[in-house]
């Protein structure tokens, strides 16, 4: 259970013109909660999600801009693969956002995937613990996954990190922060872009979809950041949703 055990749940959702500008919202909304969580509690713990989506928001977040050194930057996902492999989220979020802002190295939290699922699980369930998060950003698949958790996996409410071995999006070993760690936060940034993601957000809106997005969203205070092609209402597009 997330660690908001009686206050309800906030939820706040907005439409932007397109991918550029949720990816500024992202950044903004980003750097208000470091400042936020920096002021009154000295450190900002955020976990970073994998794609594209959240790396466009990531390269907007500026060099001379929120307070690097107490940062404390943890992983949704990684992907079994080496660690200079191109495809590793770490490689990614290194581009993008740790390899030119001065976070201290010690403080960037990889998922040491290169271990294999089941001792790289293990291992970065033991380092997160029961660590409060400040801000966990998610990406959403077409068919509603967040982090590596796909619908298709049998999703436990307490598990810290998970092993994932057979995920539709390659590569299929990956490994997961699990539905516990992805929820105990004070807040999530949820960001979709194209008319692909429109399905499986509107499930999550509809509610009891029981898709990933949705199960790590219940009982966090979340912020949901669209396009207006990932916006697109059922009614006025049938023909998307055969
Ligand atoms: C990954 C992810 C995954 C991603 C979504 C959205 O490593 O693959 O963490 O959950 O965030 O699939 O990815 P896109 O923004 O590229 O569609």
């Amino acid at each position: 259970m997330s660690h908001q055990t009686e206050m309800r749940a906030k939820f706040a959702q907005r439409v932007l013109a397109d991918a550029e500008e949720v990816a500024q919202a992202a950044a903004e909304i980003i750097e208000a909660k470091a400042r936020q969580a920096i002021a009154r509690r000295g450190r900002f713990s955020i976990v970073l999600a994998g794609g594209r989506t959240p790396e466009a928001t990531y390269k907007k977040l500026p060099a001379d801009g929120p307070q690097w050194h107490a940062w404390e930057v943890y992983f949704g996902d990684e992907r079994c693969l080496p660690r200079d492999h191109p495809d590793r989220n770490s490689r990614m979020v290194a581009a993008a956002l740790t390899g030119r802002v001065p976070i201290p190295s010690n403080q960037v939290h990889e998922i040491p995937a290169e271990m294999g699922a089941d001792s790289a699980a293990l291992k970065y369930a033991a380092l997160i613990g029961s660590v409060v998060f400040d801000l966990v950003v998610h990406g959403v698949g077409e068919d509603g996954h967040t982090a590596s958790l796909f619908p298709q996996c049998v999703l436990d409410p307490d598990a810290v990190a998970v092993a994932v071995r057979d995920a539709p999006k390659p590569p299929p070993e990956r490994v997961s922060l699990g539905l516990h760690a992805l929820r105990n936060t004070r807040s999530a940034l949820v960001i979709a872009t194209g008319s692909r993601k429109t399905r499986a957000i509107e499930a999550w809106l509809e509610g009891h979809s029981g898709l990933p997005i949705e199960r790590v969203c219940q009982d966090v205070n979340c912020t949901l950041l669209l396009d207006t092609a990932a916006a697109e209402v059922k009614s006025r597009h049938p023909d998307k949703n055969k």
